[in-house]
């Protein structure tokens, strides 16, 4: 019997850390997300992500978009990359770019972000890291939570495809709260990615349904 291709060739974006990378590569050696990293894109070097992705000789692509001529030059390295690994998924994981117009059309349907609040509140440009909760948390909101969705050429605005809360403490600050929601983000992220490999996912419109498993 000939091996099964994974369904998911997935390039992951991140400019951090990237503990959700970590969180998928996880995911991906107990079992539970059938897909294959093909490629890390990254807008600067020495990050953790890059490290995560060294340390399984998982290809890495640092491409600053300031570094280039235009937005158009920067696409059009960006397409290249993704193309050459035969990348059939994007995770966006900590990414603090926009992505450019054609890649959002290359990958419509099949881009993800997650963002650490329940979108649409508390999202959009510069909406990012410690900003979130603070704002969450000087609004005095008793439930934030994590929101894994659909990427289109707007920031934060994509169909949701899993959305979970996180209780708000009377003691949360910006950093316990952050702390909460990155735990959820772990488990959320490689849930959702799940979803698409094992083809349950059908987007209409805004909404987007899961299949029965
Ligand atoms: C996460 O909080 C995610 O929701 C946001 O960026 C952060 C990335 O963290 N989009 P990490 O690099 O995966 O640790």
């Amino acid at each position: 019997m000939s091996e099964q291709t994974p369904v998911l060739r997935l390039a992951v974006f991140a400019s951090g850390s990237g503990s959700n990378f970590g969180a998928m590569l996880k995911a991906i050696d107990a079992g539970k997300l059938d897909a294959e990293p093909v490629l890390l894109i990254t807008t600067r070097p020495a990050i953790g992500a890059i490290d995560k992705a060294e340390a399984r000789d998982i290809p890495v692509a640092i491409l600053p978009p300031a570094k280039f001529e235009s937005e158009g030059a920067f696409a059009e390295v960006l397409l290249h990359a993704l193309t050459e690994h035969q990348t059939n998924f994007i995770a966006l994981a900590g990414y603090l770019k926009k992505i450019p117009a054609s890649t959002v059309d290359a990958f419509k349907h099949r881009m993800l972000n997650i963002h650490p609040a329940l979108l649409p509140s508390f999202g959009g440009e510069g909406m990012y890291g410690r900003r979130v909760h603070e704002t969450v948390l000087e609004y005095g909101c008793r439930v934030s939570g994590v929101t894994v969705h659909l990427v289109d050429s707007e920031y934060d605005t994509g169909p949701i495809v899993l959305q979970e809360p996180v209780a708000v403490r009377p003691d949360d600050t910006p950093k316990s709260l952050a702390a909460r929601a990155l735990q959820l983000e772990h488990r959320l992220y490689p849930q959702a990615l799940q979803l698409f490999a094992e083809g349950r996912v059908v987007v209409d419109g805004r909404r987007v349904h899961i299949r029965d498993g």
